[in-house]
């Protein structure tokens, strides 16, 4: 087999052992993909500043994430179905996060629960909380989370209507899955991903089957979910779910410097600039695109916190340089479940390390901490 030594490996062996359908389902962007490949892209428009001669031992990738001690700044991002990428992902990746010294963010779309979660681990984790119409349901979510002892909720919002993706509909992805024979003989050939999914019981949405109202099982689940994401969700919405969670809250889906202003009012702790990794408006901006002139708004005032494309430690410097406190990756840490199990998050982190590491250096710093605007050399074009 050959050396797996970047992002795009753990991508093409989870490619060849995740079942076609779910696989996609990771790598898919609404409609054209434009803003989904766009994420990607525009970080190449980024360029860095060589510096020499300068002493480049000691270095220090560490640094915090809302006050917490982060060994990177990385955060793996809530991702619903991860359990479909591997058995147990949603566990997998906690356990990952947790050795690595990093953030795990659980979504409320995981197969595993809240307390899945928090009977396998000990670190506490982030919870991602939807807006639903059920605001019980919601109100249950949140105390759900801090029993487990979650210590910040994730808000996301920029899903009250859900973006089409293409993959997902011709591949018959329904929530939750219904089986025809070309799933099944995606399945059956998929002989890792089977086996691993042979030795659990994990395999609906474990947060809502069983809590939610009148979803008792996985055939109330399907209209249940199409009825729930709420439309209506307004910012009055954000600042109850804050009042009643009490706690690190963190605004992600920001991505206009006016709706930036609108969170700081809230008093949340932290924005994710986001797109949604380009699965819900296609033609937006790519979320590096406008991270500079958010964080020119309100980077004084709040910290700002980074999603969407990142596939490398260069990345997630570039997103350091340009004001991020530290970076969310989804599809990276997907590609690493789907390939290899918890083993594969471990090198999705080692490869970013490294990257991260070598980069810093050759870009004359010791700290990343003191990594700012001055060690890029042009944004888009334009020299810094
Ligand atoms: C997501 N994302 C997401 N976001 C969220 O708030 N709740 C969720 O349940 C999900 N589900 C989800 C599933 C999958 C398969 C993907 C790829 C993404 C978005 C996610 O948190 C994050 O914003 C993006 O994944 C970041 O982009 P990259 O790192 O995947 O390029």
């Amino acid at each position: 087999m050959s050396p797996v030594l970047e992002i795009a490996d753990l991508k093409r062996i989870a490619r060849r052992r995740v079942p076609k359908l779910f696989f996609d389902y990771a790598d898919s962007g609404s409609w054209t993909e434009s803003t989904y490949a766009a994420n990607e892209a525009d970080f190449r428009d980024i360029k860095l500043r060589q510096r020499v001669a300068v002493d480049m031992t000691n270095r220090s990738v560490a640094t915090k994430m809302i006050g917490r001690d982060v060994s990177l700044p990385i955060a793996l991002a809530p991702t619903g179905l991860c359990g479909m990428q591997r058995a147990d992902g949603e566990i997998l990746a906690a356990q990952a996060a947790e050795e690595l010294v990093i953030p795990f963010t659980l979504s409320t779309m995981s197969i595993c629960s809240i307390e899945d979660v928090a009977e396998h681990t000990k670190a506490p984790f982030w919870f991602q909380l939807y807006v639903m119409r059920d605001k019980d349901f919601v109100r249950s979510l949140i105390d759900r989370a801090r029993t487990a002892g979650c210590s910040a909720l994730v808000l996301t919002l920029d899903l009250q209507i859900l973006g089409q993706r293409h993959k997902d509909l011709r591949n018959g992805l329904t929530a939750p899955p219904r089986l025809t024979p070309k799933h099944l003989w995606q399945m059956a050939t998929s002989p890792v991903w089977v086996a691993a999914m042979a030795k659990t019981q994990r395999r609906t949405f474990r947060n809502i089957v069983g809590h939610a109202k009148g979803v008792s099982d996985m055939s109330a689940l399907h209209s249940w979910t199409a009825e729930q994401f709420d439309p209506q969700l307004s910012w009055s919405d954000v600042e109850w779910i804050k009042d009643y969670w009490g706690g690190p809250l963190i605004l992600k889906g920001i991505l206009d410097p006016e709706d930036a202003r609108m969170a700081i009012n809230t008093g949340a702790d932290a924005i994710i600039v986001s797109n949604h990794g380009g699965r819900q408006l296609d033609g937006a901006a790519s979320s590096i695109r406008v991270l500079p002139e958010i964080v020119e708004a309100v980077g004084d005032k709040i910290e700002i916190h980074f999603d969407g494309g990142i596939r490398s430690g260069q990345d997630i410097l570039k997103a350091k340089c340009l004001g991020a406190k530290g970076a969310y990756v989804g599809r990276p840490y997907l590609y690493g479940l789907g390939a290899f199990g918890k083993d594969g998050v471990h090198k999705m982190y080692d490869i970013l390390k490294t990257e991260l590491d070598i980069t810093m250096a050759l870009c004359g710093e010791r700290d990343i901490e003191n990594m700012g605007r001055h060690n890029l050399y042009s944004v888009f074009g334009e020299k810094v």
